[in-house]
């Protein structure tokens, strides 16, 4: 049925002024299993301070309308994404992963686990973007990426200053804490085929992000979920909007308050699935840890202070146990 809904909000193809309309006064959405949906257009910042609060610290996930991204960039964006995967194997080879986490790759896996073929990059800061991993093929693909990477950035710095002042702090302190001009912005574009064993087969299984927040842009084709109170509930499609997820590095300088959603994608039997998740990160060398001004005698800090690059290995070695993904 939470399927059949999807389908019918993409069918519709409300545009972005009806959904305007639906969604007047009512944010965050109407169910209590409706993952929320914040409206930015709303310029009294106090309200959008509790709405980002609320969200972050019950759900650990939103979704966002009217961030101010142009709808035409974001269509651009998909575009340049699906004519890169459309290329033969050569050309996609022609960024291929060879070691860290850029380029393209295609995981045939054994066993049904997880499935994916993915394209990773930097995006920021601008000293770090490897070019060479950036398809030259379509050749828009880099402007493109430039202007939504300066969007994203934009966008993270709103959503972290209302998320600062949620803790009562000045608005500038998650971004200045995160690296501020250094923070990486990582791109991943996740391409699910079609699977008619979409009930077993998870794209990405069970995670929560390993960073600090993550903006994901879907296509239409519904597939993330996220597990709350016990279940798994789907992330309704909204025409146009960005899903914010918090990654456990939130958690972690938040001292627990803002939630590391657990989420996986499940493949559709008939239609391609596209995300693209932009990825939001400190930089490996810097310390994350509880803020100080959260913490003290009677809140003491519940999670260990690590250089990011360290809390990322003992993640990783983590998962290799559980083998929630074999990238
Ligand atoms: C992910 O979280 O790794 C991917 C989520 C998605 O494809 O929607
Ligand atoms: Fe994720």
């Amino acid at each position: 049925m939470e399927e059949e809904r999807n389908h019918d909000t993409f069918s519709s193809s409300s545009s972005l002024q009806s959904l305007n309309k639906q969604l007047a006064g009512t944010t965050p959405g109407g169910n209590a299993d409706d993952v929320p949906v914040v409206d930015l257009s709303v310029s009294d910042e106090e309200l959008l301070v509790s709405e980002v609060t609320k969200a972050s610290e019950e759900w650990g996930v939103f979704q966002v309308v009217n961030h101010g991204i142009p709808t035409e960039l974001m269509q651009q964006l998909q575009v340049v994404g699906k004519q890169f995967f459309e290329l033969a194997e050569a050309e996609k080879e022609a960024v291929a992963k060879e070691e860290d986490i850029e380029g393209y790759k295609r995981n045939y896996l054994q066993g049904i686990k997880a499935w994916d073929e993915h394209l990773c990059h930097r995006l920021s800061p601008p000293s770090l973007i490897n070019y060479k991993y950036w398809p030259k093929n379509p050749p828009q693909y880099r402007e493109v990426n430039e202007e939504y990477t300066r969007h994203m950035k934009k966008l993270t710095e709103k959503i972290l200053g209302w998320l600062s002042e949620g803790l009562g702090l000045p608005s500038v302190t998650l971004t200045q804490r995160l690296g501020g001009e250094m923070t990486e912005y990582v791109i991943r574009v996740n391409y699910y085929q079609p699977s008619q064993k979409s009930e077993l087969v998870i794209g990405g299984a069970a995670h929560t992000d390993i960073g600090a927040i993550t903006h994901l842009l879907p296509n239409e084709v519904p597939g993330l979920q996220v597990f709350k109170d016990e279940q798994w509930l789907n992330v309704e499609y909204i025409d146009s909007a960005v899903v914010v997820i918090i990654g456990d590095q939130l958690m972690r300088m938040s001292n627990g308050r803002y939630k590391n959603v657990l989420h996986r994608a499940k493949l559709d039997k008939e239609r391609l699935r596209i995300s693209w998740p932009v990825f939001v990160a400190p930089r490996l060398d810097l310390l994350v840890g509880p803020l100080p001004e959260l913490t003290g005698d009677e809140t003491p800090p519940k999670f260990e202070t690590l250089a990011y690059k360290d809390y990322m290995h003992q993640t990783f070695a983590k998962w290799a146990v559980e083998k929630v993904y074999s990238s």
